[in-house]
């Protein structure tokens, strides 16, 4: 609340204070212009309407038995404990304690928050209760994301967030007062959308929009069609970017770093077998690589693919996801008759799968060399190190090299001048277009699509491109 002192006030006092006692009082001198602004005044004092409970989600085990019992098992819950003898610290406690409201600098609380519940307010208070609060208030609880909800239990019932985003600089998400390292990271990555912008423009996509699109390209979609618990849930219609919450699950522990648990996923498109058949190809554990799969596949059935190559598609190949598909060698459709070879040592050698390559950073933390985990998902040649010595790009041995020349030489067989001459102007729709000229087309969609030119299964790559060039050889109607 700011107020504002007059200068016309300050004029007219002064001018009576120097004509005092002179003769006869002059009129009044015209109004002076308004002054600068007064100090700000102190701000209203508001009685915050909802109080923490605390209390490692008693209040709540009633009616939530099984959030209760899951969060209890996360590090979440720890976050005290594991401060050993920094728990003293405001510097620490105001992201590893619930209800933290206050502002901290050089490790003292320099400005009062205005709630007056949290672990903050009884911090350094020599009481029994401030005593028994600090043990109440301790780790990261239920309200430390869902906000206070007492003094009765549920008083306040905001609305649960599935967002992650940034606003003129500032982070919305409720990890951000304590992620903010992770978030600063995820900012920069195609999950975050940064290239493109805004919320709006991100809820105007088709991909934002179309039922069967969301359920890989927003928050929300990937939490109702992956957790059961969300499958009728009322979502509100703004759509969120994939963030936080929408890989990581706060409340269950059954996955290493509370990653969603959402189980394997098979390869849509394999002829000749039915769903759930024990043959069809899976990516495998660890679920880290189960989760990325859930999204980084081609979601194209066998119906799909075999109506494109008989009659073409205006959206022509998988779609623009199939690396799962591409990491196990299989996927993609495949010429009757050829050759494919699928294992290459990446699946076997690398246990992480794609979180090696896309996250792990070999970094120096808390005294020692640590493998950490960025959300950049930006690749660096360092995580291939432990492997491939002295790496400086990822064209080992040339293989990127030789892929995009075999893209070449195929968009050259089918015809056209370079492989962006290919992606831009093949219409599998045209007339004249052959059957076997589409079969041949997949593979190149197929390989460009995957986007690692190669390097998630080099063999499957090279095959697609080889047997699909040695194809049209052979067919000269
Ligand atoms: C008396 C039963 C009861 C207790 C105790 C209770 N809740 Fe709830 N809670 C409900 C019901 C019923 C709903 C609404 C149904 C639903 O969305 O699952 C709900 C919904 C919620 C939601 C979701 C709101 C939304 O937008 O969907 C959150 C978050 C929540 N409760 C947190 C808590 C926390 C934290 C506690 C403990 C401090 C707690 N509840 C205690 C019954 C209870
Ligand atoms: C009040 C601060 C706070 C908030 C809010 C918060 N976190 Fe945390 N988080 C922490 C702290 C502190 C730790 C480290 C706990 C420990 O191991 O001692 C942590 C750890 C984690 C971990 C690592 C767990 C593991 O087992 O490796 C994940 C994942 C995580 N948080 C995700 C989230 C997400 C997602 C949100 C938002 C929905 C969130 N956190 C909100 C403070 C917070
Ligand atoms: C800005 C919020 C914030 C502050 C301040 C903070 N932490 Fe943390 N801390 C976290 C988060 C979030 C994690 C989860 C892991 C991560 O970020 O990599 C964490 C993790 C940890 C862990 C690792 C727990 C584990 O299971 O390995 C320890 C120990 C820790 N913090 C101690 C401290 C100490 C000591 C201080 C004060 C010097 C401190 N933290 C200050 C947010 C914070
Ligand atoms: C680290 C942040 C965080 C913590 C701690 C947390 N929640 Fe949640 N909670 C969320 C988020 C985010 C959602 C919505 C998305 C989801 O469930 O993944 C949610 C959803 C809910 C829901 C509604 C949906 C459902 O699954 O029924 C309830 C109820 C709930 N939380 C209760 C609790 C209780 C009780 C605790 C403490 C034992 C707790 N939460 C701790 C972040 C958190
Ligand atoms: C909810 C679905 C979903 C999940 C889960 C998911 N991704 Fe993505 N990912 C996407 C989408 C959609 C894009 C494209 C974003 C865009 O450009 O609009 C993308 C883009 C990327 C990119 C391209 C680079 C960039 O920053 O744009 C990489 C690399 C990536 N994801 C890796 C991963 C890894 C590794 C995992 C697992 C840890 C993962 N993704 C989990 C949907 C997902
Ligand atoms: C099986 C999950 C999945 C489904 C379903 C899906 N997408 Fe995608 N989509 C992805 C992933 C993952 C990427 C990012 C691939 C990459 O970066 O290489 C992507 C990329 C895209 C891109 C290019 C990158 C961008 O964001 O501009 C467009 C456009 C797109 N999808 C539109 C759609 C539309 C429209 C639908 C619905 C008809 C849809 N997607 C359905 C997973 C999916
Ligand atoms: C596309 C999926 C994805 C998104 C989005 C994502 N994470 Fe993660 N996160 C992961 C995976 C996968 C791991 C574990 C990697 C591994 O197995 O080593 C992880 C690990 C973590 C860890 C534990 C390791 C560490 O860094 O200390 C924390 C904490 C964490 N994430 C917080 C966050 C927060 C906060 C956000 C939102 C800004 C976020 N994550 C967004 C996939 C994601
Ligand atoms: C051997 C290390 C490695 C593994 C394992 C790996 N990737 Fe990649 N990935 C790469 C490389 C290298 C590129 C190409 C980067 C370049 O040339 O700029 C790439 C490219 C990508 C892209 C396209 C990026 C873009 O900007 O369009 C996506 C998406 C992706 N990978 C997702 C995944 C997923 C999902 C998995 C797990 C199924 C995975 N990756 C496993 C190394 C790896
Ligand atoms: C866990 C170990 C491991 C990691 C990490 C790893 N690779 Fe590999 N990679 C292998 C093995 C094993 C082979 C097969 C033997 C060989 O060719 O050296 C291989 C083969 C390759 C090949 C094929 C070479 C050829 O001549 O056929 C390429 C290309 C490649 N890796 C690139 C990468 C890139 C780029 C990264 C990092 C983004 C990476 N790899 C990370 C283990 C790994």
């Amino acid at each position: 609340m700011r107020f504002r002192l007059p200068l016309s006030f300050t004029s007219i006092l002064l001018l009576t204070l120097l004509c005092g006692c002179q003769g006869e009082d002059g009129s009044d001198g015209a109004e002076g212009a308004e002054g600068p602004i007064g100090t700000e005044g102190p701000p209203a004092y508001e009685e915050p309407a909802y109080t923490y409970l605390g209390g490692n989600g008693n209040d709540c085990r009633h009616c939530h038995q099984y959030i209760v019992s899951n969060w209890a098992g996360t590090n979440h819950q720890d976050a005290f404990v594991d401060l050993g003898t920094d728990n003293i610290k405001p510097g620490c406690l105001q992201c590893h304690t619930t209800g933290w409201d206050s502002e901290v600098s050089d490790d003292t609380i320099s400005v009062r928050g205005p709630d007056t519940t949290g672990f903050d307010d009884y911090f350094m208070v020599a009481t029994n209760e401030a005593f028994d609060r600090r043990a109440a208030l301790a780790g990261v609880q239920c309200e430390a994301c869902h906000g206070p909800l007492g003094p009765e239990v549920n008083q306040s019932d905001e609305d649960i967030s599935f967002s992650t985003r940034q606003e003129d600089d500032k982070h919305l998400s409720i990890c951000a007062p304590c992620h903010a390292r992770h978030l600063t990271n995820w900012n920069s990555t195609g999950h975050g959308t940064a290239q493109t912008g805004s919320i709006e423009e991100f809820n105007s996509r088709q991909s934002s929009q179309a039922e069967s699109c969301q359920s890989c390209h927003t928050s929300e979609g990937f939490i109702r069609a992956n957790d059961p618990a969300y499958a009728i849930y009322d979502f509100p219609d703004q759509k969120s970017f994939i963030g936080c919450v929408t890989c990581h699950d706060p409340h269950s522990d059954e996955v290493e770093h509370l990653l969603r648990k959402v189980g394997n996923i098979e390869v849509e498109y394999h002829p000749a077998h039915e769903d759930g058949d024990p043959g069809i190809p899976m990516l495998g554990r660890p679920e880290a690589a189960e989760l990325c799969s859930r999204c980084h596949h081609a979601p194209k059935d066998n119906d799909d693919v075999e109506n494109q190559i008989r009659n073409g598609d205006p959206d022509f190949g998988p779609h623009h996801s199939p690396q799962m598909d591409m990491f196990i060698g299989a996927g993609c459709y495949e010429i009757e008759g050829k050759a494919y070879i699928r294992n290459h040592l990446h699946r076997t050698n690398i246990e992480d799968k794609c979180v090696k390559c896309h996250m792990k950073r070999k970094v120096y933390l808390t005294g020692e060399t640590q493998q950490h985990v960025f959300h950049t998902f930006e690749l660096e040649a360092g995580n291939c190190a432990p492997c491939h010595i002295g790496l400086t790009d990822f064209d080992y041995n040339g293989t990127q090299t030789e892929i995009q020349a075999k893209m070449y030489q195929l968009a050259a067989a089918l015809g056209y001048v370079t492989t962006t001459d290919f992606l831009e102007n093949f219409d599998s729709q045209a007339t004249g277009v052959r059957i076997w000229e589409r079969e041949a087309a997949y593979a190149l969609f197929f390989v460009y699509n995957d986007g690692s030119k190669g390097v998630h299964n080099p063999v499957y790559a090279l095959t697609l491109l080889q047997n699909a060039i040695d194809y049209i050889g052979e067919n000269t109607d």
